[in-house]
């Protein structure tokens, strides 16, 4: 199936949204790298290259069969499995059997994102640091170990996949039991839940998040990158969550000292962990971190793992990597990548995220409306454009979705990569003043330089 020709090869990416645009950029910047497939793929994904790039938006990326068979029919040389319901559908396993080269993990390793209480027992295996938790079988079952807990604040979160919205804050035991009966509505992704403590500092101060990304064949990791995510829908982390408004990296929250600490304690433990249960991890692996403070030091804890790249994280920690993605890709799919000497860049980058007005709510009034000035952004210097939800039609673009592109600026530090993104930005509007982007991206590590503290 896979020829493995030096040039003139065909990698697919399984993703359609900012994550899979940089991906696809990543890959062509590669010199063995000819075309990409992009399943389902979105109308930007040829801005930032003039290799070609091959779309399916037809194609779901839980269509296993369907991707099988572009698979064979285009002698692929490579697929990125990038996305959490593919892996969740078991397609690396399915490609893989078939003799197809695939960077990502199989279904068993990926449980560690789709079955939250599956991942929190890891995690007790394995002894990470994570928050008290119980895993829930009933609602009944819940109600009662609530009566029996000291009034807190809590998580309640769905142990499988609910489209991201099956975490469920409760400031209360009162609150907390009414997410243990909403978790109905999850239908199978709520049957099985936890209840999580929420992660504090000892003096009741709120943590501070982070992520973290490695490449592992299984057996030898390395970090990659770390960014900061701003879910809230407006400034001032304020609104509804949503999939993540904008990015920073590197956090400076995770000083090299804490650095150290997340590695020993929770990702090098992670990798072997899983090679132990039999679950070998291929490809990238995402740990949402939080800091809080005990004893007056900062210290890392686990709030979960994700079987991919963050969205909008990949497109501020993909960039950074010096090593030809395609090289990196085919060490991971054959289990190797030790002889890989991986760099990156050192730069700061600040992603915004450009969305409809209205998301994540109702964003219909945006839908089909035009979009104007994301060539231009595009000619910002240390600027690169990555879409989403976006259509193109006669070389024009109209709002096709809630997530709709993403604005990467790059820099020496963090406030001059914020300050190229929000150039760019300023030139991209969309008819109707439909367009809603957060103005404050990197706000807590702005603040921070401008005190001086680093
Ligand atoms: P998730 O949907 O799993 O990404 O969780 C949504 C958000 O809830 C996370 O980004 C955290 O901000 C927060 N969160 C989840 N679990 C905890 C916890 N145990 N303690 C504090 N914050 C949490
Ligand atoms: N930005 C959060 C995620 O990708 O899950």
């Amino acid at each position: 199936m896979s020829k493995k020709r030096s040039v003139g090869n065909t990698v697919v990416v399984v993703d359609g949204g900012g994550r899979g645009s940089v991906l696809v950029d990543k890959y062509a910047e590669s010199q063995h790298v000819e075309r990409i497939i992009a399943i389902p793929g979105n109308d930007l994904m040829q801005i930032n290259t003039d290799k070609p790039v091959e779309i399916h938006p037809q194609i779901k990326t839980t269509s296993t069969t369907d991707i099988l068979d572009i698979c064979k029919q285009e002698d692929v040389a490579l697929v990125d499995v990038a996305q959490d319901n593919a892996v969740e559908a078991g397609l690396v396993d399915i490609l893989t059997q078939k003799g197809i080269l695939v960077t990502g993990p199989t279904r068993n390793a990926g449980q560690i994102e789709w079955d939250k209480a599956w991942a929190r027992e890891f995690g007790k295996i394995e002894g990470l640091p994570q928050p008290f938790f119980k895993i829930c079988l009933s609602t009944e079952e819940g109600l009662e170990f609530l009566k029996n807990q000291p009034d807190q604040r809590w998580f309640i979160k769905a142990a499988l996949l609910a489209e991201g919205k099956g975490v469920l804050p409760a400031k209360n035991n009162e609150e907390a039991a009414q997410r243990v009966l909403e978790m109905r509505k999850f239908g199978d992704a709520g049957k099985v839940f936890l209840i999580e403590k929420w992660l504090q500092g000892d003096d009741g101060s709120v943590g501070e998040e982070f992520s973290t990304y490695i490449l592992t064949d299984g057996q030898h990791y390395k970090i990659i990158g770390s960014a900061q995510d701003h879910k809230r829908v407006n400034d001032f982390d304020e609104g509804e969550n949503t999939g993540g408004m904008g990015c920073s990296a590197p956090p400076l929250v995770l000083t090299e000292e804490l650095l150290k600490e997340v590695e020993a304690k929770i990702l090098c433990k992670a990798v072997l962990g899983l090679n132990k249960e039999g679950r070998p991890y291929k490809g990238v692996l995402y740990l949402g971190g939080m800091v809080v403070k005990q004893k007056g030091k900062l210290h890392p804890y686990v709030i979960e793992f994700n079987a991919r790249w963050g969205d909008p994280e990949a497109q501020v920690i993909v960039p950074s990597l010096v090593n030809d993605l395609y090289e990196v890709g085919l060490a991971v799919a054959h289990g190797d990548i030790s002889k890989i000497d991986f760099k990156t860049d050192g730069k700061a980058r600040v992603v915004v995220a450009g969305a409809s007005r209205g998301y994540p709510g109702d964003y219909s009034q945006a839908i089909g409306k035009e979009i104007y000035g994301l060539e231009d952004a595009k000619k910002v210097d240390g600027v690169k454009i990555y879409g989403a939800g976006v259509k193109k039609i006669n070389g024009r673009y109209y709002v096709s979705g809630g997530r709709l592109f993403y604005v990467v600026g790059e820099g020496k530090t963090v406030v001059e990569a914020r300050q190229k993104a929000y150039e760019a930005m300023s030139v991209i509007s969309i008819d109707g003043n439909n367009l809603h982007f957060r103005t404050d991206i990197g706000w807590r590590d702005v603040e921070r330089l401008r005190k001086g503290k680093y």
